[in-house]
């Protein structure tokens, strides 16, 4: 490396706590950006008052612009009395807006992005109880706060009495911004209310438009596609703080009136680093990151990785700041090099890691701007892996480059944002903390609703998707027509007469079981059908994931190859069978789009994919046995359910390991429905006679000669999965040598001459127990029989499966024991296990049913609410993630 210095300067660090540095805060930049729009509303309030030199105008005062049109709107004014006396006594948080029915501002402003800020006092008000805020704000066709709860939101964590949300949103040609409140439906305590609104212009290219993201896009976490922050999307600002420095109020701002916190309660490692400060610099903001972006005390203050030689490369300096899941976020990081020790490029190169995916592995910031030169770089991550967690800690590090690839083995950063991204539907919904998944509500409709008889036959399924289609969309436009408004005005809050008579929900409509999406919800939830919300591709098209639910629920949405009228008769069954089964063990069909030619289903998200990736995909970690063996019982269990648990027999014609979906909770589920028939048993004596269908590898035999098609074809086609599972290898291997081609052959050729350890997945060797390998392969060989009625019942299968997972449980607990360890909590329930249960199939079924009702609001609940005779259900099928590897 050429002109390396010697490794000897030491850098001066300035670290004293901050209550006595006694540097001034406020900046040269100060209101270098001056707003087009500039409103500050005091909501509540007669008259106007004058804080730091902003005007807060009153909302309520006689005068002509700013009082709401007539006097018959339904919203009262009121003063703030905070019990906190944190609370400051100035506009806006004096007096407040209060209404128990929709009111709105109407706002008239220059089209482009603006900042919009509103500040809450959440306390006890005439009338109106702290707890009983709970409301939605809508802006630009967005949802930026939905069943908001101001107290609880003030709550947690416990806050000063007062709190502002800032979002960042664009307005449209008609330069008309409506922000509406309006207090959650069928409550009647709740009510919505405002202290204070702020509407204030941002610069074109500040957030929206920048430089980097109109040539490349952003950089996305863990992604090779960019991200594009385009006009549509809202932000909402989660955390802005001035790294190393202090707290810079609105009046200390560029202009926009923005909050900097200073950072020292988010640092998160062990370490927290060293305090570099220069007053006496003189910043040069360029073209691309221009005076306003940030005020310069974020720029001359900053956290290193400090002054010990010794620990610097042996830790990463973090920051983590708690958000919500299930949304994009966008971080940015200011950075200004301006110690004299980094002169030039090389001299302190550093890697970033956000949510611990690394994103620059050579910041090198006086490469990207030069000493003395504000710069910040954006980054996008999507929080959308951790499903199971309503809110994570996003966390943004900085990690050392050992010397050779940098002068100074440390890293800088001076200033970080983090903003929330609206979801493709324009949905920031964000959750109260506390209260429970709203995911689960959409959900648990489907488990109250009652059973209706299955509808049989291509037509009759075709009048299904009509009717419901009809039916959502005269129900739809009855409620558009509630909500119309009825009158507008100019600024003030324009009341709406709520009817309070809500249509009364739930109608028994059995209709009223699968949901009608339109295609613009659709588009919404995908992003207009975005690449990188592919998580799966097929013969039929393509999977995406999703949110419906204004953002709250992650959802499958399979896309149908358009035009294909095979595909058109795999759509409406799907929707036919899907509608009317429930069980824990077969996916959940939520709803379909039938819309200019597209044929759309909407599933249940599953959050681990398919059995399949878990077998030959190597990126996930192999399954251990007992897992395989609970996942083996779980789909055997689904099938049981169409085969008997249904009013007909169904018979699913497609069972294979890409069929079988895992949830987070590696409960497996049995999908893709489009080839089912309902048929009848081999027992009947009947059968359906059809054209073969299925997938090679795994198509029964019999059937492919005789073109009869009965539940044992599914039987045939689980015990090339059960083998799969065992051996890790594919039903058809055309690269293999001739005998070992089909799975199904060779497994059985390698079970008759005792050979099968030889196919055994090499990631099992020595973890199956021998009593436990003998009858999982008796149970797969039986299932392979040439004559169907020869092969076990699904049934037979699943207690064969449970006896098999018991050999394998009980013999690792004895093994454990004569050790003298005891691990028994995790497995704990197995010990109540009865032996072996013989053809229990109704009790089987009674708990199947009240399973549909209980797991979608969890797994636990279910478990820890069943019938203890039905104990032998589900203990040895308990998916706990603590027993994950
Ligand atoms: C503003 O109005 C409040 C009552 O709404 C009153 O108490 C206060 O004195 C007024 N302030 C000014 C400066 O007029
Ligand atoms: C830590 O940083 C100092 C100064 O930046 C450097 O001289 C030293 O070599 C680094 N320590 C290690 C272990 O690399
Ligand atoms: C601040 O920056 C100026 C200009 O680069 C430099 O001359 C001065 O030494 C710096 N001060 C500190 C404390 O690093
Ligand atoms: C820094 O964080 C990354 C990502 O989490 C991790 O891989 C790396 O080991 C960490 N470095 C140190 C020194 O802890
Ligand atoms: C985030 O981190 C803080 C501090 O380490 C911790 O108290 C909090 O529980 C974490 N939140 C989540 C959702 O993990
Ligand atoms: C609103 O939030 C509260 C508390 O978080 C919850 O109990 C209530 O069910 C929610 N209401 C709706 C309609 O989502
Ligand atoms: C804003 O509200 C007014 C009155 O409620 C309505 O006439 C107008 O169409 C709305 N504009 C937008 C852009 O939502």
């Amino acid at each position: 490396m050429k002109n390396m210095k010697p490794p000897l300067l030491l850098f001066i660090f300035i670290s004293v706590s901050l209550e006595a540095l006694p540097i001034s805060v406020t900046g040269k930049n100060v209101d270098v950006y001056r707003p087009t729009d500039d409103f500050a509303v005091d909501c509540g309030s007669s008259n106007s008052s004058t804080v730091e030199n902003r005007n807060w105008i009153g909302d309520a005062a006689d005068r002509s612009d700013y009082s709401p049109i007539g006097k018959t709107h339904s919203s009262i004014t009121t003063l703030a009395s905070s019990s906190s006396p944190r609370v400051p006594g100035t506009a806006p948080y004096l007096t407040a807006r209060l209404s128990r029915s929709e009111f709105a501002y109407t706002f008239h402003v220059t089209a482009g992005p603006i900042f919009v800020r509103l500040h809450f006092v959440p306390s006890d008000y005439p009338n109106f109880r702290r707890v009983d805020s709970f409301f939605s704000v809508k802006a630009a066709g967005c949802t930026l706060l939905h069943n908001f709860s101001a107290s609880l939101f003030a709550d947690y964590p416990p806050s000063a009495g007062f709190f502002s949300k800032e979002f960042g949103l664009s307005v449209g040609e008609d330069q008309i911004l409506n922000i509406t409140f309006t207090p959650t439906p069928g409550n009647s305590d709740a009510y919505a209310f405002v202290n204070g609104i702020e509407v204030v212009s941002m610069p074109e290219s500040l957030y929206y438009n920048t430089v980097v993201d109109s040539t490349e896009g952003i950089k996305l976490a863990g992604q090779l596609a960019p991200y594009t922050l385009d006009t549509t999307k809202v932000l909402e600002a989660v955390k802005r703080l001035n790294v190393g420095g202090q707290f810079v109020g609105p009046a200390d701002d560029t202009g926009m009136y923005r909050t900097w916190e200073a950072d020292d309660e988010y640092v998160t490692s062990s370490y927290i680093g060293g305090l570099p400060v220069n007053t006496t610099i003189q910043l040069n903001y360029g073209e691309q990151v221009p005076d306003y972006t940030a005020p310069d005390p974020v720029y001359t203050t900053a956290r290193t990785l400090g002054t010990d030689k010794r620990i610097n490369l042996s830790y990463n300096l973090t920051w983590s700041v708690e958000v919500e899941t299930n949304f994009y976020y966008l971080v940015r990081l200011h950075f200004c090099e301006f110690q004299i020790e980094i002169k030039e490029p090389l001299d302190r190169v550093f890697k970033i890691f956000i949510d611990s995916q690394l994103v620059e592995d050579h910041a090198d910031v006086i490469s990207w701007s030069g000493k003395g030169v504000p710069v910040y770089r954006d980054f996008a991550v999507a929080l959308l892996h951790h499903s199971q967690k309503k809110r994570t800690n996003l966390s943004v590090a900085l990690g050392a480059l050992p010397y050779g690839s940098t002068l100074y083995s440390d890293a800088i950063l001076n200033g970080l944002e983090i903003f929330k991204i609206s979801a493709p539907d324009g949905n920031l919904v964000g959750l109260n903390p506390d209260s429970t998944p709203r995911a689960s509500k959409a959900l648990s409709r489907f488990s109250k609703a009652p059973k209706i008889a299955i509808v049989a036959g291509g037509t009759s399924a075709f009048t299904v998707v009509s009717l419901l289609a009809f039916f959502l969309y005269r129900r739809r436009n009855r409620a558009k027509d509630s909500t119309s408004s009825d009158g507008t005005s100019w600024w003030g809050p324009v009341s709406r007469s709520t009817t309070k008579s809500m249509k009364t929900q739930g109608s028994s409509l059995p209709l009223d079981l699968c949901r009608y999406f339109s295609l613009a919800e659709i588009r919404a939830a995908t992003n207009n059908f975005d690449r990188v919300f592919i998580i799966g591709v097929g013969g039929f098209g393509n999977v995406y994931k999703g949110y419906v639910d204004g953002g709250a629920t992650p959802v499958a949405i399979k896309r149908l190859n358009q035009g294909s009228q095979q595909g058109l008769h795999e759509f409406r069954t799907e929707i036919e069978m899907l509608s009317q089964l429930r069980h824990l063990h077969l996916v959940s069909l939520i709803g379909f789009c039938k819309d200019a030619g597209e044929m759309i289903l909407v599933y249940d998200y599953m959050a681990r994919g398919t059995l399949s990736d878990h077998l030959y995909n190597t990126d996930n970690p192999p399954l251990p046995w007992k897992q395989r063996l609970e996942i083996c019982v779980g789909a055997a269990w689904g099938l049981h359910y169409l085969h008997s648990g249904a009013k007909h027999t169904i018979i699913h014609r497609d069972v294979k390991t890409t069929n079988i979906l895992l949830n987070e909770k590696w409960v497996a589920k049995v999908s893709d429905f489009g080839l089912s028939k309902v048929g009848p048993t081999s027992e009947s004596k009947t059968h359906v006679s059809t054209a073969v269908k299925g997938t090679f590898g795994y198509l029964d035999p019999e059937y492919y000669r005789r073109q009869r098609l009965t539940d044992k074809s599914d039987v045939y086609s689980f015990g090339v999965v059960l083998f799969e599972v065992l051996c890790a290898r594919p039903a058809v291997s055309r690269m293999a040598p001739m005998e070992q081609i089909s799975l199904a052959e060779w497994a059985q050729s390698c079970c008759k001459s005792g050979a099968i350890e030889e196919m055994v997945d090499p990631h099992l060797k020595g973890s199956i127990v021998p009593e436990c390998l003998n009858k999982f392969c008796e149970i797969a060989m039986s299932c392979l029989q040439d004559e169907g009625t020869k092969r076990p019942s699904m049934n037979d299968v699943v207690w064969g499966l449970k006896f098999a997972l018991q050999l394998q449980v009980s013999t690792e607990l004895e093994v454990t024991d004569h050790m003298g360890v005891s691990v028994h909590n995790s497995d704990d329930n197995n010990h109540d296990v009865a032996p072996i249960r013989g053809n229990d199939s109704d009790g089987a079924f009674s708990t199947s049913d009240s399973d549909s009702g209980g797991w979608k609001s969890g797994w636990g609940a279910a478990m820890s609410t069943r019938r203890s005779n039905d104990v032998c259900d589900e203990s040895t099928t308990s998916y706990d993630s603590k027993k994950l590897p």
